[in-house]
């Protein structure tokens, strides 16, 4: 078809282009350029993390006196069946809030028969970093909020020792510090002192029907229950709004991103050009940006990356029904807002696209975290963005095509400064405030 002649494109065109470069200021002018327009709207998404979102299934989220209360809870050791496990014991702070291994130490009752050959968990440590922007949690999304995803290890026989609810409410009605701090925020405590009407241990345990955990829930009234779940799911609330706090957002790459958003020579320094040659591979060429988008470098949502592993995970096929069927999840009667928590769950179902699907995780202080992927299955970051670059190894999908994975084929200096780059997400200061005194001396 002949183009038509439009005697004011030109004009147009040169009024664009003085658009477009008008508003930067010289300083910033070269730096820009390095990056193409869809390359630097993409950057200025990446940065920078803003508050942590409001959680209204949680009316404790936001209050100190709670985060307080749930600080203290998780690095209680009393909490755990026989007293050696706290939450820090896998989310050791010093390590990044992980435990540094590919796959976990397994933790039961020492009393229980096998317990000494337990061995090792099947998915490794996540970090708490930046998890209060998070939509789901664990690796398959079977909990909805922060504070019911807290209530799975509590009573996870392979997490902690065998804890259960029932314990949990004598610890905290038998220690007069926390019972003060715990009454001030949610009001009395039933009268636990009647250990036959409240036993001192015990939760529901559908897999275990005859078991004593069963019985002695079991013995109890409904309304009992009741009561003592409403303790528990406080205990969860308190720990979540104590891990809101985990919050990194001062990295070399956020004062780079800054810098490019201000024109500042001085914030541009930031970054050296292997790093900003990395960035442009991550938001272009290298595709990363397809998944790790946002300021905490995720979309909140499940992908398969057909990582070889030992054991096969269904991921998020069966966690989707889990989080349905939870008693805690947010739209259940323990959520402080259930009609928010219901638009959360709305429509959701399994389908065959989601086995082996896993969260996409952050990237924030990413360098600290290894081992890498669900079962640590990667030692380095070099790994990991060489798998991403050839695929190689990859296990056929069962189900349907992922198709923001594809290999794209990164040369060797390319991989170095896309390493380069995910080095510069680094910043921990926010941990040192949130050890306990006794724990930061030792
Ligand atoms: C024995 C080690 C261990 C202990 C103890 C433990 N966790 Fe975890 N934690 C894990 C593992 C493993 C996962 C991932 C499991 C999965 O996805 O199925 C996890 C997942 C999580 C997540 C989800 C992170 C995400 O990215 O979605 C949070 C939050 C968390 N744990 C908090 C806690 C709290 C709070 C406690 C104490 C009540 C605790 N953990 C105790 C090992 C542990
Ligand atoms: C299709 C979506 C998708 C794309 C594209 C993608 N990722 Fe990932 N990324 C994920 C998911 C999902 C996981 C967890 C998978 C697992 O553990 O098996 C992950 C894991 C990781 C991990 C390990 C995190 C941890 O805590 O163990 C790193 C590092 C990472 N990705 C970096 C990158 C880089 C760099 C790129 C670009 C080269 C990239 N990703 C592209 C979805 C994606």
């Amino acid at each position: 078809m002949e183009k038509k002649f439009k005697p004011g494109g030109a004009f147009q065109l040169a009024i664009g282009i003085l658009l477009a470069f008008s508003w930067i200021p010289a300083a910033g002018k070269d730096e820009k350029a390095l990056y193409s327009p869809e390359e630097l709207e993409k950057i200025n998404e990446l940065s920078p993390v803003l508050k942590v979102p409001k959680d209204r299934t949680n009316a404790y989220a936001d209050n100190e006196k709670a985060a307080a209360l749930g600080k203290s809870l998780f690095f209680d050791k009393r909490l755990s069946g026989a007293g050696d496990v706290s939450c820090a014991t896998c989310h050791d702070p010093s390590h990044g809030w992980r435990d540094g291994k590919a796959l976990p130490k397994v933790f039961m009752d020492p009393r229980m028969p096998g317990a000494q050959s337990a061995g090792l968990g099947k998915r490794k440590v996540p970090t708490l970093w930046n998890l209060g922007y998070n939509r789901w949690f664990f690796w398959d999304g079977r909990m909805d909020s922060m504070w019911s995803q807290a209530l799975g290890p509590f009573e996870n026989p392979k997490e902690m020792q065998g804890g259960s609810r029932l314990q949990h409410a004598h610890v905290i009605y038998g220690d007069k510090d926390l019972r003060k701090q715990y009454e001030g925020l949610f009001g009395k405590l039933p009268d636990l002192s009647d250990t036959k009407r409240f036993p001192l241990r015990g939760c529901p345990m559908p897999d275990d029907p005859k078991g004593a955990f069963n019985s002695a829930w079991q013995s109890m009234s409904k309304e009992d229950q009741d009561s003592i779940n409403r303790v528990y799911s406080n205990l969860g609330k308190s720990i979540a709004a104590f891990e809101r706090k985990i919050v990194s957002r001062h990295s070399k790459f956020d004062t780079y991103a800054e810098g490019l958003l201000e024109n500042k020579p001085e914030k541009l320094a930031a970054f050296t050009d292997h790093e900003k040659n990395g960035l442009k591979l991550f938001v272009g060429k290298a595709k990363c940006e397809a998944c790790h988008s946002g300021p905490n470098f995720t979309d909140n949502s499940f992908h398969n990356l057909r990582v070889p592993s030992k054991n096969e995970d269904m991921g998020r096929f069966a966690g989707i029904d889990q989080v349905k069927e939870n008693l805690f999840n947010t739209a259940g009667p323990f959520s402080d807002d259930p009609a928010q928590g219901k638009q959360r769950l709305e429509g959701l179902k399994a389908k065959p696209v989601n086995r082996g699907q896993l969260k996409t995780p952050g990237l924030r202080n990413i360098d600290t975290l290894g081992p890498y992927m669900h079962q640590g299955q990667m030692a380095t970051l070099r790994d990991v963005v060489k798998y991403y670059s050839t695929l190689e190894g990859a296990v056929p999908l069962k189900g349907p095509d992922e198709h923001l994975l594809v290999a794209t084929h990164l040369g060797d200096a390319e991989i170095d400064d896309l390493v380069s780059f995910l080095r510069t997400l680094t910043d921990e200061s926010a941990t040192a405030s949130l050890i306990p005194a006794e724990l930061a001396k030792k």
